[in-house]
């Protein structure tokens, strides 16, 4: 089958098109053939060791695993024989977190795959899960925000958009943060308030929110903790500069009424299946900047990291019919 692969770390010229063996389905596992799947920011990181300790779990000198792509879209090609949820033929979505920039992908049954929206295209489907499988856990991690005012900053990305669509579902009055060409997207996401970070800092407007969620990692406590409301949380994306978001979270817990909490990006189906629900129920939909047929990757990496993508960037693998 034609996969992506990579064999060191370094910048998107190490991606190539290569003919490699397509995976058998062990017996609890789905073989699906990838219609579209997306190039975000974890495969970006892990492609050239943006973070040098992730090393750790994807490979010291070399990736031990040669395929990215974190999320997908497709249909079920094959079937261990203890798969009783799906048969050939099913449309699907999800990811494993791996291995999806290739023409077929095997994933758990009990893993994070789920019937696909029937009113979604493959190239929507697989550009929903990847936002989300972060959004949710930093939404969590600052408690119930139903009534609570919720600030998302860089509403306009991967988590962002997830973020805005996943507060108002849970009940929160969201303001989001964005440059002047996303305020529209913003407001079609069901945001209360949209600021335009080009013309106003929110940090200087007087107002104040029980949960700020930097959910582009280019914001800090520092700067906005005075526009935080006693007991709120700030919640990051990112490790920041020196591992300071960890050492924040440990002394926000007991120093201070406001607290620092950081999301850690979770696959997990039962977030899968949430999704789908609340896909049905039209409360969320995909946000697609540009798609790109998978051999042109290393293009779409690079659009990736200019850190400018207005939600996500899909890899259409087979375009087939919708
Ligand atoms: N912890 C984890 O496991 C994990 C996993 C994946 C990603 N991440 C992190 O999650 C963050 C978000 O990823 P993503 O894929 O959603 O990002 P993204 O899609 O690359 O975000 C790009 C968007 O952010 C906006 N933006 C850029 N600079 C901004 C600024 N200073 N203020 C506000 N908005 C700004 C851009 O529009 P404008 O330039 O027009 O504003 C663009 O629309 C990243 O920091 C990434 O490293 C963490």
């Amino acid at each position: 089958m034609r996969a992506i692969v990579y064999d060191r770390y370094g910048p998107p010229e190490v991606l190539h098109l290569e003919e490699v063996d397509r995976p058998v389905p062990a017996d609890d596992e789905v073989l699906v053939k990838v219609r579209a799947t997306t190039v975000n920011r974890t495969d970006t990181g892990l492609r050239n060791a943006e973070l040098f300790i992730s090393r750790f779990v994807t490979g010291l000198r070399r990736p031990k695993n040669r395929i990215l792509g974190m999320e997908m879209a497709g249909e079920v090609a094959a079937v261990g024989k203890a798969v009783t949820e799906f048969k050939v033929g099913d449309a699907v979505f999800g990811g494993k977190g791996a291995g999806a920039w290739a023409e077929f992908v095997a994933i758990w049954e009990s893993g994070p795959l789920a019937p696909k929206p029937a009113a979604m295209s493959f190239d929507e489907a697989a550009a929903v899960f990847d936002g989300v499988s972060l959004a949710l856990p930093c939404l969590e991690g600052a408690g119930p925000v139903d009534g609570r005012r919720v600030l998302v900053y860089g509403s306009s990305g991967s988590v962002g958009t997830a973020g805005v669509q996943l507060a108002k579902h849970f009940g929160a009055h969201v303001t989001a943060v964005c440059s002047t060409r996303n305020v529209e997207l913003a407001r079609s996401m069901g945001a209360d308030e949209v600021i335009d970070y080009t013309n106003e800092d929110f940090t200087k407007n007087g107002q104040r929110y029980d949960v700020i969620f930097d959910a582009v990692g280019k914001h800090s406590f520092r700067r906005c903790r005075r526009s935080l409301n006693p007991g709120g949380t700030f919640v990051d994306t990112d490790l920041g500069f020196m591992f300071q978001m960890p050492l924040l979270m440990l002394a926000t817990r007991w120093i201070g009424s406001r607290k620092v909490k950081m999301g850690i990006a979770r696959y997990a189906r039962k977030d899968l299946l949430f999704l789908k629900e609340l896909i049905e129920a039209g409360e969320f939909r995909a946000v697609i900047d540009r798609s790109y047929p998978l051999e042109d990757v290393m293009e779409a990496a690079r659009y990736v990291e200019t850190g400018k993508k207005v939600g996500n960037v899909v890899l259409t693998v087979d375009k087939g019919s919708t």
